[in-house]
């Protein structure tokens, strides 16, 4: 999950690598530390907390190299301190890692480590092991270490007799690298590359690459050269960076309908969804018996949507199953099972592993991702780019209402495909869609009432969310956002499961927050909402605009949502859901982009 950065060149390195280390820190934000490697000499400095007090440190040291390694932790193996900070350094060894080595007590006992390591590490452990096999040859070093590591690993090593050169290496966990205009880069993420050039190439797992000032050099662990596979970096670079918000959070949903808008307007011709341009043929779509979504947090409850979707238009079976459960369950899968995987980062590994998993067992795959080039995107058979652009607060807002659109787009093109809908249907349909960006841009002109709302669950110390069909799958999602952002403990039920046991615990204290938003299941839904008040709770009411409401009936906050065909109201819904999170957040003073114990991207287990 951390953050990793190496810059050798001209530049000031300790400064590219603070620049870079916070734009990674998104990843993890325990510690942070950066290593420069000057006339044969490695300077650290490293400590626990954020890459602040580490500008500071180095603002009081003044370390002075052109060369440098740098990187922000999301701690696995011990704990949070300057010991367990990267870079670790064993002998004339020093590097950064991100990701799990799983044999790491086994190497310690082969090579005779105990005693002789300072941090509870399994990165400190690869240092060692490197130590060991080196001998003046980096590429053979690196080579023998990496045949005894079991484990995921993104390495990024230098060498103190080795001048001016990072070598790095890995498997499952990233690494992108590029040229700058006065040196070279590597990186666990585009996010820092971006200000330096649009391109660059992701390394393949298991080879090795050398960066020097003025060139790039990439090996196969038989010492052969490889060929570099270069990509460009196709999103609005000044899109990064929190565009006058206090949050990127914020800076996120705002985007929403412009990129909600991007994501669509590519894959609509002549008023059909249109997946030509990522080479989709419909019997992909049109021959699958079932499908299985597999995904994890909220892209998971994007999926949960999807499935609703495609069930009531295509009437296949869809399970939507959490990656990280997905191999323990003996999973089913097929040829004749459509495996659609979904994504922001693309690095989920639990996602990543369950399709390479299904893959392996015949299943045609669709991957929804939104980072370009991302394992995920590359290991499925085809892929669909959400649009949403770089996301940086931990938080996900913009690439699940994207992740949407895009299954939306699916929904339509599988019933054209299999011939359940005409054209007139389907059009009628992405008429529809297309209104969202329009309709999500007036529920953003009353933020400042959806502030007011959020002042109704500030204090709780739980929030209920109750609601049925879609709109259950939307409070799945808007609760993790609440949880994730405030702290409040918050729960989304269906509304009919409540008798079953939770309603014991609503009292006077417990904001309800119920989402009544389809038709058909309405006067079910307003009957729950009166067992709670008649328990006390305090309703938060979201429903459609010109709605009637039973007269002499006590509603503590009512919101009204802009009006969209049943099945579309989940997008205007799921704006005032993360807006009263973030609200939650702000007002209570926390860090809303970077919540306690989180990070962006989860590539460990
Ligand atoms: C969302 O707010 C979360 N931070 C988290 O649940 C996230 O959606 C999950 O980790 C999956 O990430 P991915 O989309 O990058 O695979």
């Amino acid at each position: 999950m951390c953050g990793i950065i190496g810059y050798t060149g001209k530049g000031d390195a300790k400064e590219i690598m603070l620049d870079a280390l916070e734009l990674l820190e998104y990843r993890g934000y325990d510690s942070a530390g950066i290593a420069l490697l000057k006339d044969g000499r490695t300077q650290m400095i490293k400590r626990a907390g954020r890459v602040k007090d580490l500008r500071n440190l180095c603002a009081r040291i003044n370390p002075e190299g052109q060369c440098g390694i740098g990187h922000t932790r999301w701690a696995t193996h011990g704990g949070v301190c300057d010991e367990n900070a990267h870079p670790h350094r064993f002998g004339s060894v020093t590097l950064i890692h991100n990701g799990i080595i799983e044999n790491y007590r086994e190497l310690i006992d082969k090579y005779e480590l105990e005693g002789s390591l300072i941090s509870e590490t399994d990165s400190e452990v690869v240092a060692a092991v490197l130590q060991h096999f080196y001998q003046g040859d980096p590429y053979s070093a690196i080579r023998r270490t990496v045949l005894k590591l079991k484990g995921t690993f993104a390495l990024a090593i230098m060498f103190d007799d080795q001048p001016d050169q990072i070598f790095a290496v890995r498997n499952v966990s990233p690494i992108v690298v590029a040229a700058t205009a006065d040196g070279a880069i590597l990186s666990s993420d585009v996010a820092a590359i971006v200000p330096f050039t649009t391109d660059y190439f992701v390394m393949p797992e298991l080879h090795v690459v050398c960066l020097k000032p003025d060139k790039i050099e990439m090996y196969d662990l038989s010492g052969d050269h490889a060929k570099i596979d270069w990509l460009k970096v196709d999103w609005d670079v000044s899109r990064s960076g929190k565009g006058g918000y206090p949050f990127y959070m914020e800076k996120e949903i705002m985007e929403q309908p412009q990129v909600i808008g991007e994501t669509i307007l590519p894959r609509v011709k002549e008023g059909m969804p249109d997946f030509s341009e990522e080479g989709i043929p419909d019997p992909v779509f049109a021959d699958c018996k079932r499908i299985c979504v597999i995904a994890c947090g909220t892209a998971m409850h994007a999926g949960l949507v999807g499935k609703s979707l495609i069930q009531w238009v295509i009437g296949i079976h869809v399970d939507v199953v959490m990656a990280s459960e997905f191999m323990y369950n003996d999973p089913v899968v097929d040829k004749d099972t459509l495996v659609i995987a979904i994504s922001q980062s693309g690095e989920t590994i639990d996602t990543l592993e369950a399709l390479k998993f299904a893959r392996k067992c015949g299943s045609p795959s669709i991957s929804i991702v939104n980072v370009k080039g991302a394992s995920i995107a590359r290991a499925s058979e085809y892929v669909i780019y959400t649009n949403a652009g770089p996301e940086i607060a931990v938080a996900s807002t913009k690439a699940y209402t994207t992740q949407l659109a895009v299954l939306y787009l699916i929904t339509a093109r599988m019933a054209l495909a299999r011939g359940i809908w005409d054209e007139q249907k389907a059009k009628a349909f992405m008429e529809e869609l297309l209104r969202v960006p329009g309709v999500i841009e007036r529920v953003l002109e009353t933020k400042e009432e959806i502030h007011r709302l959020a002042g109704c669950i500030i204090n709780a110390r739980d929030v209920f969310m109750i609601g049925r069909g879609l709109d259950y799958s939307i409070l799945l999602e808007g609760s993790l956002k609440l949880k994730e952002v405030s702290y409040i403990h918050s729960e989304a039920y269906a509304s009919g499961e409540l008798k079953h046991g939770t309603i014991a615990l609503i009292t006077e204290d417990t904001p309800v927050i119920a989402m009544v938003t389809q038709e058909k299941l309405k006067s079910k839904e307003l009957s729950n909402i009166r067992e709670v008040q008649s328990r006390g709770a305090r309703v938060v009411l979201l429903m459609k605009e010109g709605e009637t409401l039973n007269e002499g009936e006590q509603w503590s906050c009512v919101y009204r949502l802009p009006v969209m065909e049943d099945p579309f109201m989940v997008m205007p819904a799921s704006v005032v859901l993360q807006l009263i999170a973030y609200y939650v957040s702000l007002d209570k003073g926390l860090d809303v982009d970077k919540p306690r114990n989180l990070a962006k991207v989860v590539t460990v287990e």
